[in-house]
């Protein structure tokens, strides 16, 4: 095979055969393709798609590149979630507890930020002590131990999407759903999960801006995963707003505790069990009500085991910003917008995400929201408040916060707000 030929067949809207796709996979990983031939490769395949047949085989083939890890010997079914990112998304944290709490392992290999959605791994680190890095023993240990594991996932996972996503992220091919479906889902079935929840997102502050595109990652990803006999299903979940009441590391950790502990927003709560239930359901459970495991402290218990046995104090005081800015309501009315990617941005700015890779993140920075879409405000109630270490940010958030929000006359058309839950892909 010749990269030059592989290149031109899906410049010409060709089909890339079996053969092409596993040979610019391997040699690609090995570097006897070059970062420009990939490059030129994947914005072919922006453009001109692949059909089911080449996303298969190409997803094949990223798994291919690396180890797999297999949990046929834990002594019980495993589950895995996957979020596509969004703002505020902070559901894995009170989640994998709680499905571990009936009796589901979860085996959770997670992400950093990049951008304006924050990640898993960020979020947790805002804990005194916890460390994300794992050995392959210590992860099944824990997950025999305790049932839930939230770790970083190891270099040898897939080293093929490592590398393809990195040059993805400076090429502008990132938002090719071939590409992301098989990018996620490669990773997934690398991990050696029994059954795998996604949660796509679709909105302003998700990858997926229109439903339409949203489905198709869905069922691509839900047709990947039930071909690699992992019994897949997807939720399409709203992101036009963020989740819950905040955005931020450790503020996030505060959140997910309050539902843990029986109480958090509603929109977290309702999400969080719907999730576990689908978790359950694909793992084989279906006589365990989740709800009832967050009310009588079961959850709480695997999530407090979970921090320690990753060395955090789950007793630990969180860390506050000690500047804080707040924004009240100009007039009086009904929210009718509360926009997620304005939110995503300023928190990013207050330094809760990152712009390179090796950028530090603010544990304290982030967004805390006090109302949220269809509730009623009056003239001069705090909307939102910024939190951060450094003053110096709260120009640029508050640029990016001047048409986050509208607030509709309280007599004018009754304003209701979408589902949180769209639709469920099998
Ligand atoms: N997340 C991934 O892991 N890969 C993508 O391509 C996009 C989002």
């Amino acid at each position: 095979f010749d990269a030059v030929d592989v290149i031109r067949t899906k410049r010409d809207r060709g089909e890339l055969s079996d053969g092409q796709i596993d040979w610019v996979i391997d040699a690609y990983t090995r570097g006897a393709v070059a970062e420009e031939q990939m490059s030129s490769l994947a914005m072919a395949i922006l453009l001109n798609g692949m059909n089911r047949r080449e996303i298969a085989r190409w997803t094949a083939a990223m798994i291919a590149s690396g180890e797999r890890m297999d949990f046929g010997k834990l002594s019980r079914p495993t589950a895995d979630k996957h979020s596509t990112g969004g703002v505020g998304d902070k559901i894995t944290l009170p989640l994998a507890p709680l499905v571990a709490a009936c009796g589901v392992a979860v085996p959770q290999l997670s992400g950093r930020g990049l951008g304006h959605t924050g990640g898993t791994l960020d979020k947790l680190e805002s804990i005194p002590g916890w460390r994300a890095a794992l050995s392959n023993d210590e992860l099944m240990r824990q997950l025999e131990d305790v049932g839930a594991v939230i770790c970083a996932a190891g270099d040898g996972l897939a080293p093929a999407d490592k590398k393809l996503y990195a040059l993805r992220d400076v090429t502008g091919t990132v938002e090719a759903i071939p590409l992301i479906a098989s990018s996620i889902m490669s990773k997934k079935i690398a991990e050696g999960t029994g059954a795998l929840v996604l949660d796509v997102k679709v909105g302003s502050g998700a990858f997926m801006k229109e439903l339409a595109d949203a489905r198709e990652l869905a069922e691509t990803m839900v047709a990947l995963g039930t071909d690699a006999g992992v019994k897949t299903v997807a939720l399409l979940t709203d992101m036009s707003t963020p989740l819950g009441l905040t955005a931020g590391n450790a503020l996030e950790v505060r959140e997910s505790v309050e539902v843990l502990a029986g109480g958090g927003p509603a929109d977290v709560v309702e999400l969080t069990i719907a999730l576990a239930t689908e978790m359950l359901a694909a793992a084989g459970v279906t006589d365990i009500d989740p709800a009832e495991k967050l009310r009588d402290g079961t959850a709480m218990d695997a999530w407090r085991r979970m921090i320690a046995a990753q060395g955090g104090d789950p007793d630990a005081e969180l860390p506050v910003a000690p500047e804080q800015h707040v924004v009240n309501a100009s007039v009086d009315g009904v929210l009718t917008e509360l926009d997620a990617l304005a939110v995503g941005v300023a928190a990013w700015r207050l330094g809760a995400g990152r712009a390179r890779k090796e950028d530090p993140v603010s544990a304290v920075a982030g967004v805390e929201l006090h109302a949220k879409p269809g509730d009623t405000v009056r003239a001069g109630q705090p909307l939102l408040t910024l939190h951060t270490d450094d003053p110096s940010r709260f120009a640029r958030a508050l640029d990016a916060l001047t048409e986050a929000t509208t607030i509709a006359p309280a007599d004018g058309p009754q304003y209701r707000p979408g589902p949180l839950i769209i639709d469920r892909i099998t």
